[in-house]
């Protein structure tokens, strides 16, 4: 590798203050960043992130639940640079080596049936796709969503998620319809699981007989809600929702965008620990750990009519993300990512619920492998979200070295979604920090 071809522009030691200047003169405010004062990385190793000052931070969040190989990945840098040698793109108008191949693998650990893939650049745009074609397919406009759920940032992605971002006033496109999420913590009926009988799955059928003509697209969904704040249904749930699904004719969407890619430990996708065979898949995030890539995989019956004129992107399925993501999906499998997921998240949520045992401001624990949310509340009975609270808890760990995320519809929950290489050693110092911030900011409770 020339690194004298590489411009001087990037290669320059700037200072943060250079940078964040540069941002605000140069940037739409929709980029913010985490922080009073942010931080400029420049690099990193395995799941710890290095800033322009040499400080280094244990990464809990993975840039948004994406790097699920951490940094620098030898593999994964060694594949870009091959692919990148040979050809970085063309069109899908014509072959490429790259894009068969990924579909074949994705296909040989995609749940039953689901053997062909389409791939695009991000969420949002497989979202959108997914849903254009279910409803090519099923001839009917009506797709449901759960409420919390969040899906993109597109005009449809953004009109099915309810997680609580609405800063304009939008009226819904015709079709779109919520139902409600399983949120045992805050269950919309007021009752109690498991004693609940599980009225927030069967309220669906409530939706589909009042605000449909009784024919489905598709039902989407995520297995734990993300952006959301970490909401993990009952298992039943999806069973009960499903069944519903299928008898209105519908497509189940299991919009697997943050659960995909061995991050709930021990199955490559979320909705396989609730023992429900989805129509399709949704993905992105970890699936290029960080490149962007994005997708769906279905079966061949409903992909039959979805033709260029339905689904095109310049970008879709080219040669260098493509070649990145064959790279991923072996390096989960050579390192066991599945089994250490559930090892390590699992290892976590009881240090976790170990620290709520001492800490009041900490309302619940929840989640799946390396996906936990630490709900933060003023009071465990009223369940008062620490709104607040939480930002100071962010702005503590990061003057100790630790990364995390932030969600809800209060936006008061801790989003632990790391980078599946995270240690347990690094597990421990997280805990330890994470302690030592409760306690800070309990102080003002
Ligand atoms: C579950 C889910 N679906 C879809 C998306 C949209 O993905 P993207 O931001 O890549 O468009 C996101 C992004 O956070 C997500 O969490």
């Amino acid at each position: 590798m020339n690194d004298e071809l590489v411009p001087d522009a990037l290669k320059k030691a700037y200072s943060r203050e250079e940078i964040i200047d540069k941002e605000k003169k140069h940037i739409v405010p929709t980029v913010g960043h985490y922080y009073k004062d942010p931080v400029l990385f420049v690099e990193g190793e395995g799941a710890v992130l290095k800033d322009s000052e040499g400080h280094e931070y244990i990464d809990l969040f993975a840039g948004i639940c994406t790097t699920i190989t951490g940094y620098a990945h030898p593999k994964l840098v060694a594949t870009l640079k091959w692919q990148a040698e040979r050809l970085i793109y063309t069109s899908t108008l014509y072959s490429t080596v790259p894009y068969p191949i990924l579909a074949e693998k994705l296909a040989k650990v995609a749940p039953p049936g689901l053997s062909q893939a389409y791939i695009v650049s991000s969420g949002s745009e497989a979202n959108e796709h997914a849903l254009f074609m279910a409803r090519k397919y099923t001839k009917s406009p009506y797709i449901i969503a759960c409420s919390r759920g969040y899906h993109g940032r597109t005009a449809l992605t953004r009109e099915i998620s309810s997680s609580g971002w609405r800063s304009v006033p939008e009226s819904h496109p015709p079709g779109v319809r919520f139902t409600p999420n399983g949120h045992c913590y805050r269950c919309q009926f007021g009752k109690e699981f498991p004693d609940c009988d599980f009225e927030c799955a069967r309220y669906l059928r409530e939706v589909v007989r009042t605000q449909t003509n009784k024919a489905l697209a598709a039902f989407i969904a995520e297995p734990i809600q993300g952006v959301g704040g970490i909401i993990q249904p009952p298992k039943e749930y999806f069973q009960i929702v499903h069944e519903i699904v299928k008898e209105y004719g519908g497509l189940y969407i299991s919009d697997e965008v943050q659960t995909g890619f061995g991050r709930t430990g021990g199955k490559w996708w979320g909705i396989q620990h609730a023992g429900v065979e989805p129509d399709i898949i949704t993905m992105a995030k970890g699936f290029g750990s960080g490149l962007p890539i994005g997708g769906f995989l279905t079966k061949p019956e409903y992909a039959e009519d979805f033709m260029m004129i339905d689904g095109f992107a310049t970008f879709g399925g080219n040669p260098l993300t493509c070649a990145g993501a064959i790279a991923v999906l072996e390096i989960i499998e050579e390192s066991g990512y599945l089994e250490k997921a559930a090892k390590n998240g699992e290892y976590m949520k009881k240090k976790l619920q170990g620290l709520q045992e001492d800490h009041k401001i900490i309302g619940d624990v929840r989640g799946q492998g390396l996906m936990i949310g630490v709900e933060l509340v003023r009071d465990k009975k009223t369940k008062e979200p620490a709104s607040q609270e939480i930002l100071k808890v962010m702005e503590i760990t990061k003057e100790k070295g630790l990364l995390i995320g932030k969600g809800g519809l209060d936006n008061n929950v801790i989003r632990i979604q790391p980078p599946l290489e995270l240690t347990q050693p690094q597990i421990d110092s997280a805990c330890i920090i994470l302690d030592e911030a409760f306690t800070e900011v309990e102080k003002s409770l």
